[in-house]
C-alpha cells in the first residue's frame, strides 16, 4: 500500500510566525546573543530578521506532525520506555536507507539532545587532569562540556583555502593527539560551523591517529542528513565496525526541525561506557517525541530530499549574491549543514562584534566569529532554514551593512 504522506507538497516559503511560543530564536535572542549588552536595532525585536540559531523556520514534515497526532489521540502519557523497538527498527531503517549502515541494536541508547549526550559522555570517559580535543573554528558548547567538568579543551585549528576549503592539518592534530593527557577527540562529523563533509580519507586518518594514541572519539553526527543533493554521509563508525572506540551522536532533531522534542540517538559500542550510562539514567521518554522521532524515520524521506533541493537554491542565492555584490567576502558552499559561514575579514578588522554589529546596523540576527570556539574572527555564521524571501531580504541589509562601514 503506498504511504499517502509522500505524496505530500511541502511548502518551504510559508512565513510562520513563531512570536509566544517561547522560542529562542524569535523570543530568546537578546540573552544569547548580546550578552547581556543593550543593543538598540533599526526595527522592533519582532521585526528582525532570525537567521542565527541552528534550528529551522519551516514547519516541521506531516511525517512528525501526523504521528504525534496519533499518539496525543490516546491521551495517557504515562511512563514510557521504549520497549518494543519501534524506535530503533525505525532508526535503523534509516541508517540503512541513507548510510548503508546498521548500528546494533544493543548499541543504541537515547538522550534528551546531543549536548547533553557530549556533557555525559565527557563526564564518564574523561578522568580529572585529561583533556579534551577538538577541531577549530568549533561549536560553544564543545568547550562547555569540557570545561564544566574541569577539563581543559584543546584546538587543532583547521586550515582554510583562499577559497574557503577547510581542511584538517594532520600534523599538528598528530602532535595535539600525542599529548599523553589527551583523553577524548570530539569530531563534528559534518562540521559545525564551516560545514565540510569530511572525506573517507580524512575520516580514516583521523580515527586511526585515534586509536594510536589511544583516544576515544565521539562523532558529533547531529549535521549528516542536512547535505547538498547527491552527497551521502559516511558514519565514521561505520569505517570501523570492530572498533569500540567510537561513539556516534545523531538524531532527528536537526534533521527534521524537532529540537524541541529532546530526542537524540546514540550509539555506543564501548560496553563499559554504555553500562555507565545505562547506570546513571532513567530509561523513561518523552512519549510525544519518540512518535515523532519514529515517525521521520520511517517516512520522513521525502520530504528531506525537498528540503535539500530549497535549501540548495538558498546557498546558491548567496554565493551569487556575494560574488556580485562583496566580491572580496569568501564562501563556498558547504557540502553540508545549513549554515552559510562567510569570512568577511576584507571588510572588517577582527575585533568588530559582528554579531552586534549585523544587528544594529541591518536587523539582521546572525552569529559573528566570537560565537564559537577559537579562530573565527571576522566570520559571520547565516542560518538560511529559512524562507526564501527572508534570505533575500536579509542579504541586501547585510551587504548594505557591510558597504557603509
Ligand atoms: C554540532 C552540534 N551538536 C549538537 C547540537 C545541538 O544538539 P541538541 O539540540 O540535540 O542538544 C548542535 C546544534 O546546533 C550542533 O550544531
Amino acid at each position: 500500500m503506498q504511504d499517502k504522506r509522500v505524496d505530500v507538497g511541502f511548502d518551504f516559503d510559508q512565513i510562520i510566525d513563531r512570536r509566544g511560543m517561547n522560542a529562542i530564536a524569535t523570543d530568546g535572542f537578546r540573552d544569547y546573543l548580546f550578552d547581556g549588552q543593550d543593543v538598540v536595532m533599526p526595527c522592533a525585536d519582532d521585526d528582525a530578521l532570525v537567521m542565527w540559531v541552528a534550528d529551522m523556520a519551516f514547519a516541521a514534515p506531516p511525517a512528525a506532525v501526523d504521528a504525534m497526532r496519533e499518539r496525543i489521540e490516546r491521551p495517557i502519557f504515562g511512563y514510557t520506555v521504549l520497549l518494543d523497538g519501534s524506535l530503533y527498527d525505525a532508526f535503523a531503517g534509516w541508517c540503512e536507507r541513507h548510510y548503508e549502515w546498521v548500528p546494533e541494536r544493543e548499541h543504541f541508547v537515547t538522550s534528551a539532545g546531543i549536548v547533553p549526550a557530549v556533557d555525559d559522555l565527557v563526564e564518564y570517559i574523561v578522568k580529572p587532569g585529561e583533556k579534551v580535543l577538538t577541531l577549530s573554528p568549533a561549536y560553544g558548547p564543545f568547550e562547555t562540556a569540557a570545561t564544566k567538568h574541569g577539563h581543559q579543551l584543546v584546538t587543532c585549528r583547521l586550515v582554510a583555502s583562499n577559497d574557503g576549503r577547510y581542511t584538517v592539518d594532520f600534523e599538528e592534530f598528530e602532535k595535539k593527539l600525542a599529548d599523553p593527557d589527551l583523553r577524548l577527540f570530539i569530531l563534528c562529523h559534518p562540521h559545525n560551523p564551516t560545514g565540510r563533509v569530511w572525506a573517507e580519507d580524512e575520516l580514516r586518518r583521523m580515527a586511526e591517529l585515534c586509536f594510536a594514541y589511544d583516544v576515544m572519539v565521539v562523532s558529533d553526527e547531529i549535521h549528516c542528513d542536512l547535505l547538498r543533493t547527491g552527497l551521502t554521509h559516511t558514519p565514521l563508525a561505520k569505517l570501523y565496525p570492530e572498533s569500540d572506540q567510537i561513539i556516534t551522536c545523531m538524531s532527528s532533531s536537526k534533521t527534521f526541525n524537532l529540537a524541541g522534542l529532546g530526542m537524540a540517538n546514540v550509539i555506543i559500542p564501548n560496553t563499559e561506557i554504555r553500562d555507565v550510562w545505562l547506570g546513571r539514567k532513567f530509561p523513561v521518554v518523552n512519549p510525544i517525541s519518540a512518535a515523532a522521532a519514529t515517525g521521520v524515520f520511517r517516512h520522513g524521506d521525502r520530504w528531506l530530499e525537498q528540503l535539500h533541493l530549497y535549501l540548495d537554491a538558498n546557498f546558491e542565492l548567496v554565493r551569487d549574491t556575494l560574488a556580485g555584490q562583496l566580491p572580496d567576502a569568501v564562501f563556498r558552499i558547504p557540502g553540508a549543514t545549513y549554515l552559510a559561514w562567510i569570512d568577511l575579514r576584507a571588510y572588517f578588522s577582527p575585533d568588530v562584534d559582528l554579531t552586534r554589529y549585523f544587528a544594529e546596523r541591518s536587523g539582521v540576527l546572525l552569529e559573528g566569529g566570537h560565537k564559537f570556539i577559537a579562530d573565527a574572527d571576522g566570520h559571520v555564521r547565516i542560518n538560511l532554514a529559512c524562507p526564501r524571501s527572508v534570505v533575500e531580504n536579509a542579504l541586501t541589509k547585510i551587504v548594505a551593512a557591510t558597504l557603509e562601514q
